[in-house]
C-alpha cells in the first residue's frame, strides 16, 4: 500500500500540473485547489490517526483526501467555475476522472476502492445517505470533516473587507451584508440552511458558519475553534436582530460537542 500511495501522489501531482496556465485568473482558482488538496490529504491522515484507525485505514483516508477534489480541475477547465449548480457536481465528476484517467484504482482491493469512491461521492452532498453504515459511514464522515476544516482556512482571509476585493471572482460576493429571514431562522434554531436560497453576502457567511452543526468529530470542531475560524466568521456577521441568539446557541453546542470524546 505504501508504494501504491506514492504512485498515487505522483499521479495526482502531475495531473494537477496539467492545468497550469498563463491565465492568471484561472491560475488563482487552480492554485487554491492544489493547496487545498495538500491540506485535506494531511488533515484526513491526522484525523484518521486521532481516531486510532489501523495504518491501512490511515492510508485509505490519505487517498481519499488526495483525490476528493480531483474533479475540480476538469470542472474549472471546462466551465471556468467552481459552482456545481452552474456546471456539474464536482464529486461525481471526480469519480469519472478517476475511472477514466487514474490507473491505480484497480490496485486497491475491491472493498477499499468502493470506500474511496463512496467517501469522495458524498464529501460535498447535503448529507451522507441515511443507510450508510460501518466503514462507509466512518470514512464519509472523516473526509467531510477534513474538507470543511480546510475550507475555513481557504475562505478566512476573504472575510477581511480590504482583502475581499482581491478575492477570486468565484468567492467575491456583491450583494448586501444582511442575513435573509430564512437564514436567520435557521441560525436561531441551529439548523442547516438551504444553500440554494442564498441571496446575500451575509447569507453566504452564515451558511459557512452553520457547517459547525454538520461537523462529525469533536477533534475537527476543536481545531476550527483553536484556529479562530469560527470566531472570525462571527466577528464579520452583520449587527442584526437574531444574531446574538444564534451565536449563543452555537457556542453552547460547540462546548458540548468538544467535551465529548470521539468514538467510532
Ligand atoms: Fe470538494
Amino acid at each position: 500500500m505504501k508504494e501504491l500511495l506514492k504512485k498515487m501522489h505522483i499521479w495526482m501531482d502531475e495531473y494537477m500540473h496539467r492545468f497550469v496556465t498563463d491565465d492568471e485568473e484561472v491560475m488563482q482558482g487552480i492554485r487554491i485547489k492544489m493547496e487545498h488538496t495538500g491540506y485535506v490529504t494531511a488533515i484526513a491522515r491526522e484525523l484518521a490517526q486521532h481516531l486510532q484507525l489501523s495504518e491501512h485505514d490511515v492510508q485509505l483516508a490519505e487517498i481519499m483526501g488526495l483525490f476528493h477534489d480531483v474533479g475540480r480541475f476538469r470542472q474549472y477547465s471546462i466551465y471556468k467555475t467552481f459552482n456545481d449548480a452552474q456546471s456539474e457536481d464536482h464529486a461525481d465528476l471526480g469519480l469519472k476522472v478517476l475511472a477514466e484517467e487514474m490507473p491505480y484504482m484497480a490496485d486497491l482491493s475491491a472493498e477499499d476502492a468502493e470506500l474511496v469512491r463512496y467517501a469522495i461521492k458524498y464529501h460535498n452532498k447535503k448529507e451522507i445517505p441515511a443507510d450508510a453504515a460501518g466503514k462507509k459511514l466512518l470514512f464519509a464522515r472523516l473526509l467531510r470533516d477534513a474538507d470543511k476544516l480546510d475550507i475555513y482556512r481557504v475562505l478566512s482571509p476573504f472575510l477581511d473587507p480590504d482583502k475581499a476585493d482581491q478575492a477570486p471572482k468565484f468567492i467575491r460576493a456583491d450583494a448586501s451584508q444582511l442575513i435573509s429571514p430564512d437564514f436567520m431562522v435557521a441560525f436561531k434554531e441551529g439548523q442547516q440552511a438551504d444553500y440554494h436560497m442564498l441571496k446575500t453576502l451575509g447569507d453566504r457567511k452564515l451558511v459557512r458558519l452553520l457547517w459547525v452543526y454538520d461537523v462529525n468529530f469533536a477533534w475537527t470542531l476543536q481545531k476550527m475553534v483553536e484556529r479562530g475560524y469560527i470566531q472570525k466568521v462571527i466577528d464579520h456577521l452583520p449587527e442584526q436582530e437574531g444574531v446574538d441568539v444564534g451565536v449563543k446557541r452555537m457556542w453552547n453546542y460547540i462546548e458540548e460537542k468538544c467535551a465529548a470524546a470521539d468514538v467510532i
